[in-house]
């Protein structure tokens, strides 16, 4: 009996270690552990065995089973293809998993698309330009000329630095805000049109808690017959209505642009102390968040259309600034890091 017990353990061992797919496990399991199996038939054979010798025969066939049962589990979990389960197959497939990480947009990129889809259901066109532009596009055609002092203070990045002649060549450069693209726009389109164009923006400042030399403008302009200061003023307290909610007071200060007369800063009321005045607005409760104005008549004229017969107004924001103002960022380095535990905060 011990003998056949021995020879048992080792042709089942073999034929375990042997198969290669878990049918044929399965098979080799119902053979020796199997309610009719070799196993069993062992134990109805132990009343054949002498009394004295009867219990440890017993015991000898229980340890048999066990290591049978441990063997083909083991190599259970070896024919599992690629799934490395933890403590074998002995898991609850029936507990809920864990979600996989989804991504989502970076703060910039959703306040870009939430601002553009407000204006996009004011009737207004999402359009682009390109980063790269031509001296006259971002300044001459915006009546900025060459020697013009607020030409200095979009301080830029030139391209072509090197082989450029003053007298004949213009340096190409990248663009210190989205208003060359009014000028693309208005050189192919005739009006009436409005538009909106968000992108990003060039400067050659140091970097801070408020400075990039990179950074996001939305430009607006409108073009058409009779529009006025009254539209303008509408549409963009329409706008911080809606992106800022209702409880923002806004105010309307005079200002100077070259491209646009007369020019605006638009001012909301400091979210950080509504408006009592604290360290972020400079004591004085008002945030100033976007330039505008009516379009220039010089600027219509760069772009020969003619401003006895249109008129129309522009704007342009700053698209950090906003992101910063609307979720408390205090500093627009945050918002370029990429750190992980920053963007998963939106
Ligand atoms: N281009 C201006 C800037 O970058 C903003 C602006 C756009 C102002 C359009 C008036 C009209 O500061």
């Amino acid at each position: 009996m011990e003998e056949r017990l021995n020879k048992t353990e080792k042709e089942a061992i073999r034929e375990i270690d042997a198969a290669q797919a878990r049918d044929e496990l399965e098979r080799v399991r119902i053979k020796y552990l199997g309610r009719k199996g070799i196993l069993a038939r062992l134990f109805k054979e132990l009343v054949t065995v002498s009394e004295e010798k009867r219990p440890v025969i017993g015991q000898s066939i229980n340890r048999l089973k066990t290591v049978l049962a441990q063997d083909i589990t083991q190599r259970e979990d070896e024919l599992l293809p690629g799934i490395d389960i933890p403590g074998g197959l002995d898991v609850d497939i029936t507990m809920p998993g864990v979600a996989p990480g989804i991504g989502r947009l970076h703060p910039v990129a959703k306040t870009l698309n939430d601002i553009c889809a407000l204006f996009s259901h004011m009737g207004f066109a999402v359009v682009e330009g390109p980063e790269i532009e031509t001296e006259f596009n971002n300044f001459e055609a915006l009546n900025i000329p060459l020697e013009h002092p607020s030409r200095d203070t979009f301080d830029t990045f030139y391209i072509d630095t090197k082989n450029f002649d003053t007298e004949t060549e213009k340096r190409r450069l990248l663009r210190s805000h989205t208003s060359p693209v009014q000028i693309r726009y208005m050189q192919e389109t005739a009006p009436p049109f409005s538009i909106v164009v968000p992108g990003k923006v060039f400067r050659p400042d140091a970097t801070d808690a408020s400075h990039s030399f990179m950074f996001h403008q939305v430009e607006g302009l409108v073009v058409g017959k009779d529009i006025n200061f009254a539209h303008l003023k509408w549409t963009l307290l329409e706008f911080i209505q809606e992106y800022f909610g209702p409880s923002f007071k806004v105010r309307i200060r005079p200002h100077f642009f070259p491209f646009t007369e007369p020019s605006a800063e638009l001012d909301i009321s400091c979210m950080l102390c509504n408006g009592a005045g604290c360290r972020v607005c400079s004591q004085s409760g008002w945030l100033e968040i976007l330039g505008a104005g009516m379009v220039d008549p010089n600027v219509f004229q760069a772009v020969k259309i003619d401003p006895d017969e249109y008129s129309g107004f522009a704007f342009g924001m700053g698209v950090e600034r906003i992101a910063m103002l609307k979720h408390g960022i205090d500093d627009i380095r945050l918002l370029y890091e990429n750190d992980i535990r920053f963007l998963r905060q939106f």
